[in-house]
């Protein structure tokens, strides 16, 4: 297998931190309880153990789903969303949830659905960050694991033509 960018000791002790300041930037904001909306599939992991270590607060979860790479490692471009969250947004304190921030074109649009729902209050987090390749029009996200540089990556949710999301650590491809 490839080489390690990030071992899973490194990114739990991470999404503990996240989840940590996540659970008291949303407190000190007034919020008692939270939507979190994640992105499937990539986020799975990341989601899954974020919110496991979020306190004080009630959790209400739910995916959407987007792809724009299909088994490319280069986005098309192109952003297909299915966006049916079965969770409250309007008025709520919603937190959006992805594995990686690349040039940012699909969380703009995701996150522009999710506006059009009325939060009360929308804060973005990714686990993974190329800030080299984002596009002028991307949005800044709130909370960022780990910035990278411009390989591609899997593990830990993240897949590589369709294989190795199950992987604990994060590898090069
Ligand atoms: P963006 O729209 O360019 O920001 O790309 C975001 C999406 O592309 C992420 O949600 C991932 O699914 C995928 N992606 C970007 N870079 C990588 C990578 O290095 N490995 C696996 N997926 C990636
Ligand atoms: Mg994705």
């Amino acid at each position: 297998m490839s080489e390690i960018l990030i071992s899973r000791t490194k990114i739990n002790s991470r999404v503990k931190e996240l989840a940590e300041r996540i659970s008291a930037d949303f407190s000190a904001s007034g919020a008692e309880k939270i939507s979190i909306i994640w992105v499937a599939n990539g986020a799975v992991m990341f989601a899954a153990d974020l919110a496991r270590n979020i306190k004080n607060l009630a959790v209400s979860m739910d995916c959407i789903k987007c792809s724009s790479y299909g088994e490319q490692t280069i986005s098309s471009g192109r952003v297909q969303t299915s966006f049916s969250a079965q969770i409250p947004v309007r008025g709520e304190h919603v937190l959006f949830i992805d594995d990686i921030i690349d040039t940012g074109n699909t969380s703009k649009e995701m996150i522009g659905k999710i506006k059009k729902l009325r939060p009360k209050s929308l804060k973005t987090c990714f686990l993974l960050s190329k800030e080299a390749r984002r596009s002028a029009k991307a949005i800044k996200p709130d909370y960022v694991g780990f910035e990278i540089p411009d390989l591609f990556v899997y593990g830990y949710g993240l897949d590589a033509k369709l294989i190795g999301r199950n992987l604990p650590d994060i590898r090069v491809m």
